[in-house]
């Protein structure tokens, strides 16, 4: 492959990957089963995946890609053509994902449904929440890749040896210690928040939290730890996959200092986030994408109620979730309010450039960095829809 006898696109590919693994002293290459691609439809993205196209590529494993936008959903609000060049960029890099075989899954949850590794699996997932999901709750192996390495594997379908593909590498360094009171997704991304701002690197070892958390609490936590930090893995003693006590977390060596984490640091943290505090324009939910569970509890939310005149409120999720949720009937009880529930697309793209000057809630600080509304309010998703039903 490095001598371009697969072709010049796989020979860029697996060139990609000998320069990161000669650049973290990998000693060999191993094979990977699964990829994830965090493409994000910009010209970082396409630079990239169109030298693969051209040069021939095509994926040799299974590889799902990131949200990027709904054309035909947002040609109803905006006009996009091909000469809006951000749109253009990202028709054109949804191309070529498509010709080399990437799967078209456009979530940024796709280890719930699409693209599910297993425990101990060797695998190179990209994207902020699903890097830290994979390796601690599944226990399946990845570093914390890029785009380009991610679906540079997907093309090779190997990686270098190096970080966290190795056990020695996959023990905690940060003893963090809550007390704070978690009762929703959102207290959940509050603290990963706090804390990947907080130690932003290593492997933090979370105690004191009661019980299992929900799919949508673990979601949140991984996002918000691998946006203000570079945490690509945690353990929860008791819980998570790899560690069933305190002591095998850290191997042996558990740190003297610790973090505290009490309510008192996650309502800091909301504070900080939060720049608006009177009526609201609009709301975006969905960052990362919203899982069936979520999708259930927003219908049962907002069941016979209506949008404040002038609110826009939008729920982004999959397509696969999407297809559950008409199924079931909360697509049509929340579409009802008058909101959009909308798939494949990123808070981050050009098609919701027109809320710049709104002020906008969200129950996502990812959501609430990425966007820049203008001034933004905070809350859960009950708070976020109260908002919106009153429009304060
Ligand atoms: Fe998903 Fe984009 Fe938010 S990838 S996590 S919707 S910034």
């Amino acid at each position: 492959m490095l001598k371009g006898e697969r072709g010049s696109g796989t020979q860029s590919a697996m060139e990609l990957l000998v320069a990161i693994g000669e650049a973290f002293d990998a000693p060999r290459m191993i094979p990977v089963t699964r990829a994830h691609a965090a493409s994000s439809g910009q010209e970082g993205d396409l630079y990239f995946v169109e030298i693969l196209a051209k040069g021939g590529a095509t994926c040799k494993i299974m590889t799902t890609t990131n949200p990027i936008v709904d054309f035909e959903y947002f040609q109803k609000f905006i006009n996009i053509s091909d000469e809006h060049q951000e749109a253009s960029v990202a028709w054109k890099t949804k191309d070529c994902y498509r010709q080399i075989g990437a799967i078209m899954s456009w979530s940024c949850i796709p280890y719930l449904a699409e693209n599910i590794p297993e425990y101990g699996e060797h695998v190179a997932f990209s994207e902020s929440s699903a890097t830290p999901y994979v390796n601690s709750v599944i226990g399946a192996l990845t570093n914390r890749e890029s785009i380009q390495t991610a679906l540079a594997a997907g093309v090779v379908g190997a990686t270098p040896e190096y970080g966290l593909h190795l056990r020695e590498n996959r023990k905690g360094t940060v003893l963090v210690k809550v007390e704070a009171n978690l009762k929703d997704g959102y207290s959940y991304s509050l603290l990963g928040q706090y804390v990947g701002k907080k130690i932003t690197s290593g492997i933090p070892v979370f105690v004191g939290i009661p019980k299992r958390p929900t799919i949508d609490q673990y979601i949140n936590l991984c996002a918000m730890l691998n946006v203000t930090g570079a945490i690509p893995m945690f353990h929860i003693p008791g819980i998570t996959a790899e560690a069933k006590t305190e002591e095998e977390a850290f191997a042996g060596n558990i740190p003297k200092d610790k973090i505290v984490v009490t309510d008192h640091e996650l309502l800091e943290t909301q504070e900080e986030l939060q720049t608006a505090t009177g009526p609201i324009d609009t709301v975006i939910l969905g960052c990362p994408h919203y899982n069936l569970d979520q999708m259930a509890e927003l219908a049962k939310l907002t069941k016979g109620k209506k949008l404040r005149d002038g609110v826009s409120f939008w729920v982004n999720t999959s397509a696969t979730t999407k297809l559950l949720a008409e199924r079931t009937g909360y697509v049509t009880v929340i579409e009802e309010t008058g909101a959009h529930v909308v798939t494949d697309t990123c808070i981050d793209m050009f098609c919701w450039n027109n809320l710049k000057e709104k002020t906008g809630m969200t129950d996502s600080p990812k959501c609430a960095y990425y966007r820049r509304f203008g001034p933004v309010k905070m809350g859960t998703m009950g708070e976020c829809v109260a908002a919106s039903m009153k429009g304060a």
